[in-house]
């Protein structure tokens, strides 16, 4: 099939654009209020910009009536998130922190999650998430919408700490991330979990590009 994505017209009964880019890794980000309540709330449009030094961003649509989302709102007005791991495990935790709820409301007592300090920045990281960033917030590229819910904040930050559980790192120096179960989206309401992985090397590649698929900066 072929649709102008101009005009949406692809006739299927669910739009599948956001089906089309899978698994969506979940950014359960945390922030904290002016007014010092802790927020949550999961963003599939989430990811890593780069590394060196580290940037990860989420992508918070406004919300139906119009305004802008807490999280967004949050990071930008305090300059700190944190980004969380989603795990299959803390599924249901992670969806019931979506639902739009006032913003005095603790999303962290509303999910049933524990709070763990953060070191560098104020916000709380997920007791039970396996992985964590600390983020200074750089900056929002807002991009408009057709309607109320396009507009969207695309809410950039520097990631300063990273906590990892212990548990999940293996005698080889990598992460075990079978063992950690990250789940991810798949479009309309399905997800997926990471329960399987294979290896691929670049064929003939040099040191400096094994630097960057490795992620680490090339001298
Ligand atoms: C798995 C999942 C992923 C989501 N991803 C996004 C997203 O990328 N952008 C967005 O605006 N809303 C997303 N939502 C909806 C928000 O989590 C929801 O609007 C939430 O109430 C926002 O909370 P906040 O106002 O505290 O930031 C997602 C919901 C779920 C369950």
């Amino acid at each position: 099939m072929f649709y102008r994505a101009t005009e949406n017209d692809h006739g299927l009964a669910f739009d599948p654009f956001k089906s089309c880019v899978v698994p969506r890794p979940i950014g359960w980000i945390s922030t904290i209020s002016p007014d010092g309540v802790p927020n949550l709330a999961p963003y599939s449009q989430f990811q890593i910009l780069t590394f060196d030094p580290h940037y990860v961003m989420f992508a918070a649509n406004q919300k139906t009536d119009g305004s802008r989302k807490d999280s967004a709102f949050n990071a930008e007005q305090t300059g700190e998130f944190v980004y969380n791991m989603a795990t299959y495990e803390l599924r249901q935790a992670v969806n019931i922190s979506a639902q739009e709820v006032p913003a005095d409301v603790d999303e962290f007592k509303l999910a049933g999650v524990g709070k763990a300090p953060s070191r560098l920045v104020k916000p709380y990281r997920v007791k039970e998430s396996p992985v964590q960033y600390e983020c200074r917030y750089h900056q929002t590229l807002r991009l408009p919408g057709k309607s109320v819910l396009g507009t969207v904040d695309v809410v950039i930050g520097e990631v300063l700490a990273v906590h990892i559980k212990d548990e999940f790192i293996m005698p080889g120096g990598k992460l075990d991330i079978i063992g950690m179960k990250p789940i991810g989206r798949l479009g309309y309401y399905d997800f997926t979990c990471v329960e399987t992985s294979f290896e691929m090397v670049i064929p003939g590649s040099n040191e400096e590009l094994r630097a960057g698929m490795e992620g680490r900066a090339a001298d």
